[in-house]
């Protein structure tokens, strides 16, 4: 039997990318993590690889930053030590309106949820693609389907990105997954200062759920997985529902 793929995941320290870590390390998979405070990354390296007996390497990077972009693109072009599995997980949102906003946090939130996918994706393929296997799995949003500002479009880009790649992909054992969770419980809303207070309960997904359905569907190879019944209702509407109509709903949503 092939040995186990390495799985490289970008944000793997918290919130979905930690559990994709964990479900992914549980599985035998070695891991390759990525993000930028440096103790929590060797502190959930070491937890990892105590727990699993698997190897875990910790590679500390700021998405924002092209130099640091590009040492993870080469790990991932590395024939070496070929990566089978990458997830681009890393991401934020912002608190701000566009109008009159901080241009910076928008450069940073574009170039984490939209430049390190597309440059660390171009960097990993190649392989697969030679190698006749592999998996990249991108996390976007339910928000890529509405028009919730600046967000929303970096996440439009991710599942249509992963749309075109998906196609170019067909047939040669290589696939492409985009994950579509709703709110998920994790840090995403208390590091951005969005309040949660609003979100209706039933809208709230665990960690666990995003990751097994993620898993299970890229594993299948569906090009598309949103978990979550109500999310599979919600995305329906806001996919086929006239576009007028998503914006006027995701405007009432805003306020
Ligand atoms: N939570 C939700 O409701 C929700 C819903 C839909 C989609 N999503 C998407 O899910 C993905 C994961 O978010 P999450 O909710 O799990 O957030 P989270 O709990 O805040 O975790 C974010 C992870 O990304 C890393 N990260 C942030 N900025 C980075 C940068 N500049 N460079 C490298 N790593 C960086 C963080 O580590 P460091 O801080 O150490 O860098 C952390 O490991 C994001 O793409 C988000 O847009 C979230």
């Amino acid at each position: 039997m092939a040995a186990m793929a390495t799985a490289l995941i970008t944000g793997g320290t918290a919130g979905l990318g930690r559990g994709f870590a964990e479900a992914l390390a549980a599985q035998g998979h070695d891991l390759v993590l990525v993000a930028r405070n440096r103790e929590r990354l060797r502190d959930t390296a070491d937890a990892l690889s105590a727990e699993y007996g698997v190897g875990v390497e910790a590679m500390p990077a700021d998405l924002v930053d092209a130099d640091q972009r590009a040492a993870v693109a080469a790990r991932l072009a590395d024939g070496d030590r070929p990566v089978g599995i990458l997830i681009n997980n890393a991401g934020f949102g912002l608190k701000q309106r566009f109008v009159g906003g901080d241009l910076e946090a928008e450069q940073a939130m574009l170039d984490v949820l939209v430049t390190a996918t597309m440059r660390l994706t171009h960097a990993a393929v190649p392989g697969m693609v030679e190698r006749g296997r592999g998996s990249i799995i991108n996390v976007s949003s339910m928000a890529g389907w509405i028009s919730a500002g600046s967000y929303s479009a970096a996440k439009a880009w991710v599942t249509t990105f992963t749309e075109g790649l998906s196609a170019e992909l067909h047939g040669t054992g290589v696939t492409a997954t985009v994950v579509c969770p709703g709110f998920v419980r994790t840090e995403f809303h208390d590091r951005a200062g969005i309040s949660k207070s609003g979100i209706p309960g039933f809208l709230w997904l665990d960690v666990d759920q995003v990751v097994r359905d993620g898993l299970h569907d890229a594993r299948r190879g569906r090009l598309v997985s949103v978990p979550g019944a109500q999310y599979r209702v919600l995305s329906t509407l806001a996919r086929y529902a006239p576009r007028p109509i998503v914006r006027r709903a995701s405007e009432a949503r805003k306020r």
